[in-house]
């Protein structure tokens, strides 16, 4: 068992409840489909695996376009702008979206008092953002804090209905076992009118920009993967994972739903495009 800072709540539930009605369903873990109370399990193995080697490999991978694109998100949010937020931060892994939001909240608007809480079901990633959150200001505050819990069944009693301003998922809902679940978790715990926003790889809609982009998906991830973390088989699943997800039009549609109001179905709309659609943002709001 691995020892959390005191810090770290847990917030897992004994029994995930869709464990009982999932016996007989399948979903996919990358090109494979599998049974769909498999898939858990296996994710946590690729984030086990990854964890310390997380953030050098999202920088070397993407060239550190990653970076662009969750800066481009929270400020699309403008955190702070209209007073402080209560925020969660789903499937946050390291923090990187929480310490976005309390940057841009404190530098734009000198706001101290928007609050993140950060919801992983990996331990271990949780641990490296607990460690890189001790190196800030937000560090032993009321800002932040980190909860080890699954996205598509929340701890009533700790993430209670209607009670925050903003959920964010970056690059993580993909990982997840049942995507209408998750967004009527998210949904639940969102205030009437709150903002629902998710970062995810998306479809790219040009032909050639997508050949390209899969050429150095599917040869350079898998053996930066294998240098770097010494691991090929995680990155290749990060990789296939992002083809399984949704199109623009099809997450736009599941959003709606869970009962969001979204745009219209386009890009400017319900969604924005980042670099041709290697990412997208969503944003929705709760009615
Ligand atoms: C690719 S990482 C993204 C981390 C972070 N949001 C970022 O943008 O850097 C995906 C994260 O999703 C988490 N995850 C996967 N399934 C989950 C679930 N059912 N509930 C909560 N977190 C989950 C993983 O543990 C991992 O930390």
């Amino acid at each position: 068992m691995l020892s959390l800072p005191r810090s770290l709540a847990r917030a897992r539930p004994l029994v995930p409840s869709r464990h009982i009605h999932s016996q007989h369903r399948t979903t996919s873990f990358g090109f494979k489909t599998i049974p769909e109370e498999s898939k858990e399990s296996l994710v946590k193995h690729v984030f086990d695996s990854v964890a310390s080697s997380y953030d050098l490999m999202n920088d070397a991978s993407s060239l550190g376009v990653h970076r662009l694109w969750k800066d481009a998100f929270v400020s699309t949010l403008k955190p702070g702008r209209k007073g402080p937020l209560r925020c969660i931060d789903v499937a946050g892994g390291t923090g990187d979206i929480a310490l976005r939001i309390l940057d841009h909240a404190r530098e734009s608007y000198a706001d101290r008092e928007t609050t993140v809480d950060v919801l992983d079901i990996n331990a271990h990633m949780l641990k490296e953002g607990f460690t890189r959150f001790k190196k800030t200001m937000y560090h032993n505050t009321p800002q932040v804090s980190f909860h080890e819990a699954n996205a598509q069944d929340m701890p009533h009693s700790l993430f209670k209905d209607d009670s925050y301003d903003l959920y964010t998922i970056a690059f993580g809902i993909r990982n997840c076992t049942s995507i209408p679940a998750v967004l009527k978790e998210a949904h639940r715990v969102l205030k009437p009118g709150a903002t629902f926003a998710c970062l995810e790889f998306s479809k790219v809609n040009n032909p050639l920009f997508s050949t390209l982009y899969d050429q150095y998906s599917f040869s350079i991830i898998p053996l930066m993967g294998t240098i770097l973390a010494g691991d090929r088989e995680s990155y290749q699943y990060l990789v296939e994972s992002i083809r399984k997800f949704p199109s623009q039009p099809v997450f736009a549609q599941m959003i709606r739903e869970a009962g969001f109001a979204t745009g219209g179905d386009r890009d400017g709309g319900a969604w924005t495009d980042l670099w041709g659609g290697i990412a997208c943002i969503h944003t929705a709001v709760k009615l």
